[in-house]
């Protein structure tokens, strides 16, 4: 059964439709949220302001993934490369998921969203990793879309603090090296109970992973686009979805 679906396919297409199969929605939809400075730039505006925008998209982008039926959605805030930028941004970064829960945690609450979060925490300001730490306690039980804020993570560091606990565990004979597989692999992962993204979407116009989920990826569908962060609304995540169900899955095999 199709679905037909009425959005506006960006600014310069016009209205058209776009056909979504209710079968075939990924599960796992995850987004590298690029392009709020440079959205902020082409205004005239502050960085931070850009931040304070993609912020709103953060909302509108698990309102549609929500309504859509998509189960997971990861969301890169910010990557272990991003303490390299100026103090004043990153202080900003650190305060926005204290801000975004602030106004937002009774809806998720009530859409019955549950909160996670992978990354290093302890490097987080106290008051970073408070709000992440109560929005997970409050929502733990819930059983909607689960949103899952990637926050001082990077892929490698992840891979790296997997191996060393393989390694350690070898050491104190718990683990032999016969014994490790992908499924142990993702197990130790800070991802660990998610299915892989289905879908991986990345605004701005940039094609490259920084650092994203390398492991988690290896067969996800890829969705560029060109408009920055702050402009993702409901008719892009709609647009990428539609794109997916257009792909053929074949994980190395045939069709
Ligand atoms: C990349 O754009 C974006 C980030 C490093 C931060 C992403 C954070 C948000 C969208 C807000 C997070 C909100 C919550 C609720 C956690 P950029 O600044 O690198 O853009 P540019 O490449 O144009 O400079």
């Amino acid at each position: 059964m199709i679905k037909r679906v009425q959005a506006w396919l960006g600014r310069k297409d016009g209205q058209q439709p776009v056909e979504i199969s209710p079968d075939n929605i990924p599960r796992h939809v995850a987004i590298i949220m690029d392009g709020n400075g440079r959205w902020a730039k082409s205004r005239g505006l502050p960085r931070i302001v850009g931040h304070q925008n993609g912020m709103k998209a953060v909302k509108r982008a698990t309102i549609a993934a929500n309504d859509l039926g998509v189960e997971f959605l990861t969301m890169y805030a910010f990557s272990t490369e991003n303490w390299k930028r100026p103090k004043d941004e990153v202080d900003f970064l650190m305060k926005l998921p204290v801000e975004f829960l602030a106004l937002e945690l009774d809806e998720l609450i009530e859409k019955n969203v549950q909160v996670r979060v992978m990354g290093d925490a302890d490097a987080l300001p106290a008051h970073t990793r408070k709000a992440m730490e109560e929005a997970v306690a409050r929502t733990q039980d819930n059983t909607g879309l689960v949103l899952n804020f990637a926050l001082n993570y990077g892929a490698r560091k992840e891979i790296e603090d997997c191996m060393r606990s393989m390694g350690e565990d070898i050491r104190a004979g718990v683990l032999s090296p016969e014994e490790i597989t992908s499924e142990l692999i993702d197990s130790r992962l800070l991802s660990g109970g998610l299915p892989d993204p289905d879908l991986l979407i990345r605004t701005s116009g940039e094609m490259r992973l920084s650092n994203f989920m390398l492991w988690q990826v290896a067969y996800s569908e890829l969705w560029f686009t060109d408009i920055y962060w702050p402009e993702f609304d409901k008719t892009h995540l709609l647009q990428a979805v539609a794109e997916y169900q257009r792909r053929s899955r074949r994980y190395g095999g045939l069709k």
